[in-house]
């Protein structure tokens, strides 16, 4: 950073912030967690084998495999269904059914059929469909692939949007695809709230650590997530290892196995890349920033999120919540100050728009922020400490869901004022929305070999419920 800035004043400007933010808040920080379990048989951060049980292969060799759903449009009445046939095209064709109708009423929605090369790898063939015109708040079936090849599936469409319907949202990020992966989506899996969606912070497969990027840990991930991403929709947001930008091996292009592989209603919320867009889901309106893809002012990115901030309808959707890949507000070492430039072009929006929640992966471990916000900073005012501010969001960080790099276990101290709560561990976090004023969060640590909450705490909305201040 500073050897690309390149000039001593720079250094020395950023050396300064540095240490106000270490040294002049030596007042109240948060709770350090120093809880550790890094040990084998509950903390195992190898990748599975490529052969491992955990990445289901159906059985057929041309089987459809890797299914996964996300929202297909910008209310929750589509759904895109996205699976891959190894060795043939196979069928494109999905048939669904309402339990409403008792599968008297069979309909079909056709998909697209893609493929990618990538150095050396040739992907199988990739399928996906939308399907639209649902019912809000309804139970469908749908079936891919043709006799004794088919597979049968179900989800459960998200209720209008509307101020007061609950709806669960489970987070995970930096999944991978390693034994503690397999016990973090495990533990998501039989918390009894488990989240009607999962909102998923990025950092995907880690196919990109293999020699070659060798895309098929892309595939075997997808098999990986299958058991939960066919039956509720991921919402995607993009990590740096989705990137894949590899000239060295003749791959120009930035995002080919990604964005072949995983798509987004980016069309429906008027944005012009996959990578960053919106939905309204049951009582939240969730804006999907891209941090690997210009996002500047004067960017498309830029003037998309400043158009889309001042369309939320808070009367209509209560939460504003905001997805990211990299943190705002860390303070471990790992990935430290390495969301400053995005902070410093969006946060006095975000603030004065009043989002209510930001999400975060990429720093593998658990934070928590209070509601805090850096805005007044002017350069020669010395306003640059991170403040509490009741219009600010609290900032998440989660991304521990047990990739093969390991924890972030390197914390600054003292702990500062700005983080509330932290904890070097694996797990996922839920947040289960009440009503216009309330959400409860829990973040779940699942290396004890079971379900432990460590961290949880009621939020309440800025909107609604602006003066609350225990956050
Ligand atoms: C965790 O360890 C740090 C550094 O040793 C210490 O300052 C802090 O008080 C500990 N926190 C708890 C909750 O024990
Ligand atoms: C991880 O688990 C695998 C399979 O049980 C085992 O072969 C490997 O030695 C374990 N690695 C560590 C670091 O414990
Ligand atoms: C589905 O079955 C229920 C219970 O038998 C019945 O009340 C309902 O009318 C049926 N709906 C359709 C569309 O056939
Ligand atoms: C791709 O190239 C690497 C390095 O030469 C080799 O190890 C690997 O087997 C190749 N894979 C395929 C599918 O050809
Ligand atoms: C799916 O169809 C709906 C309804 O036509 C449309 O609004 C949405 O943009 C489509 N989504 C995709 C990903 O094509
Ligand atoms: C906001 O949403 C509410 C509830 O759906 C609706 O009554 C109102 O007209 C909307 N306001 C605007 C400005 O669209
Ligand atoms: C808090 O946010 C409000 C709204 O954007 C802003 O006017 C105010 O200056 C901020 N206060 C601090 C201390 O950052
Ligand atoms: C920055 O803030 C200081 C102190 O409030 C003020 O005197 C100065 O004019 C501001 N500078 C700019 C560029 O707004
Ligand atoms: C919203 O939910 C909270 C928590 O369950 C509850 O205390 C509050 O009374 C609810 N508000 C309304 C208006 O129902
Ligand atoms: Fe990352
Ligand atoms: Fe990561």
């Amino acid at each position: 950073m500073m050897g690309v800035l390149g000039s001593s004043s720079s250094s020395l400007a950023i050396t300064v912030v540095l240490g106000l933010i270490l040294n002049a808040v030596v007042c109240y920080g948060g709770t350090s967690s120093n809880y550790s379990r890094t040990a084998f048989p509950t903390y195992n951060n190898t990748d599975m084998p490529v052969d491992s049980e955990a990445f289901y292969v159906p059985p057929g060799i041309n089987s459809p495999q890797q299914v996964h759903i996300t929202q297909g449009d910008h209310v929750g009445t589509a759904i895109i269904v996205s699976w891959i046939t190894p060795t043939a095209p196979g069928s494109n064709i999905v048939l669904y059914w309402s339990t409403q109708e008792n599968g008297t009423k069979i309909q079909l929605a056709e998909a697209t059929i893609g493929a990618y090369r990538y150095y050396n790898y040739t992907s199988g063939f990739i399928h996906h469909a939308n399907i639209s015109n649902l019912q809000f708040n309804t139970k469908y079936y749908y079936q891919l692939g043709e006799g004794q090849y088919a597979r049968t599936f179900w989800f459960v469409t998200p209720p209008a949007p509307g101020p007061d319907v609950p709806y669960t949202f489970g987070l995970i990020g930096d999944l991978g695809q390693t034994y503690n992966s397999n016990g973090a989506l495990a533990h998501f899996q039989l918390d009894p709230l488990n989240g009607q969606t999962v909102l998923y912070l990025g950092d995907l497969s880690y196919a990109d650590n293999y020699p070659f990027h060798d895309n098929v840990r892309w595939d075997t991930w997808g098999r990986f997530v299958e058991r939960s991403a066919a039956y509720q929709p991921w919402i995607w947001t993009v990590g740096n290892h989705e990137v894949d930008w590899a000239p060295e091996l003749g791959e120009p292009v930035p995002f080919v196995p990604y964005s072949h592989r995983y798509h987004t209603p980016y069309e429906a919320a008027g944005s012009t890349a996959p990578f960053w867009y919106s939905i309204k889901r049951g009582p939240a309106y969730i804006i999907v920033m891209a941090a690997y893809s210009a996002f500047g002012y004067s960017t498309p990115q830029y003037s998309w999120f400043n158009q889309e901030v001042l369309k939320v309808n808070r009367t209509e959707t209560p939460w504003l919540i905001v997805l990211m890949h990299p943190p705002w507000y860390n303070s471990y070492h790992s990935h430290y100050m390495e969301g400053e430039t995005m902070r410093g072009v969006y946060e006095t929006t975000f603030v004065q728009n009043k989002v209510d929640i930001v999400f975060a992966g990429h720093v593998h471990a658990y934070e928590r922020s209070i509601r805090v916000s850096n805005i007044l900073y002017n350069i020669t005012n010395g306003l640059c400490t991170p403040m509490k501010n009741l219009s600010a969001p609290v900032y998440f960080t989660i991304g521990d869901g047990g990739n093969e790099e390991g924890l972030s276990n390197a914390m600054y101290f003292p702990q500062p004022y700005y983080s509330a709560s932290r904890e070097a561990s694996f797990g996922h976090g839920i947040l289960d929305i009440k009503n216009r004023t309330h959400a409860y969060f829990a973040w779940h640590r699942n290396e004890d070999g079971y379900d432990v909450i460590s961290d949880s705490l009621w939020l309440t909305n800025r909107y609604w419920y602006p003066t609350d201040d225990s956050n």
